[in-house]
């Protein structure tokens, strides 16, 4: 698939086929990762590819229980209210169970740490959909990030002592067969010229 079109046709997949992504496609989505522009070429992104289906178990159930434990107010962002509402119910996946997870943490007293961690996620998903695959960035994992339980069981993975995760993102084979490639209408992201 040609870049425009991949990055044009790149739209969030919610709903994922169990089947693990091949090696080789996995190889590509990292390789866009690692090569994505970082402040002063910095390169301190982290990424752990979590395909152990245990540990994405593990860790969608703390995620759930450190929702859970939260308190629901009203004026919180419309995203969080849902994963604390929706964990608080209970069976909450906040990766939609993707087959995989691959979480990008940075260091946590880099100013460009959001940054480069997006240039990486982006450059993953575009990816993903030239390879047919669906993904979705997770936020979770960001919102949780000086929560001990968590922070605590990433470090058993190999989160370092200064790091924190900045995004994550979901990849796998979308449960309809083809990713959800939905021309959008923009609502929002204003041009102005100056000429
Ligand atoms: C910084 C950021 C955080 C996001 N967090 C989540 C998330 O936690 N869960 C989710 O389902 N989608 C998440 N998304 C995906 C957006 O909801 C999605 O990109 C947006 O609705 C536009 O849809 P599209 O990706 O299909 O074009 C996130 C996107 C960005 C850029």
């Amino acid at each position: 698939m040609e870049a425009i079109e991949a990055i044009l046709t790149r739209r969030s997949t919610r709903d994922y086929k169990p089947d693990g992504v091949e090696q080789e496609k996995l190889d590509v989505i990292l390789d866009a990762a690692r090569q994505a522009p970082s402040g002063g070429n910095n390169q301190t992104n982290h990424f752990f590819v979590i395909r152990n289906q245990t540990v994405l178990r593990e860790l969608i159930e703390l995620v759930e229980t450190a929702f859970a434990q939260m308190e629901l107010a009203e004026d919180l962002y419309s995203s969080l209210k849902h994963s604390i509402a929706a964990s608080k119910k209970g069976g909450y996946a906040f990766c939609y169970n993707a087959p995989m997870l691959i979480v990008v943490a940075n260091r946590k007293d880099y100013g460009n740490n959001m940054a480069d961690c997006a240039c990486a996620i982006e450059n993953m998903m575009v990816a993903a959909n030239a390879l047919g695959l669906g993904s979705c960035w997770i936020n979770q994992l960001k919102w949780l990030n000086e929560t001990p339980q968590v922070t605590d069981y990433l470090s058993t993975l190999g989160l370092k002592e200064d790091e924190r995760v900045y995004g994550s993102v979901a990849i796998g084979y979308p449960a309809s067969g083809l990713p959800n490639r939905k021309l959008m209408k923009q609502k929002g992201n204003e041009v102005t010229f100056i000429d």
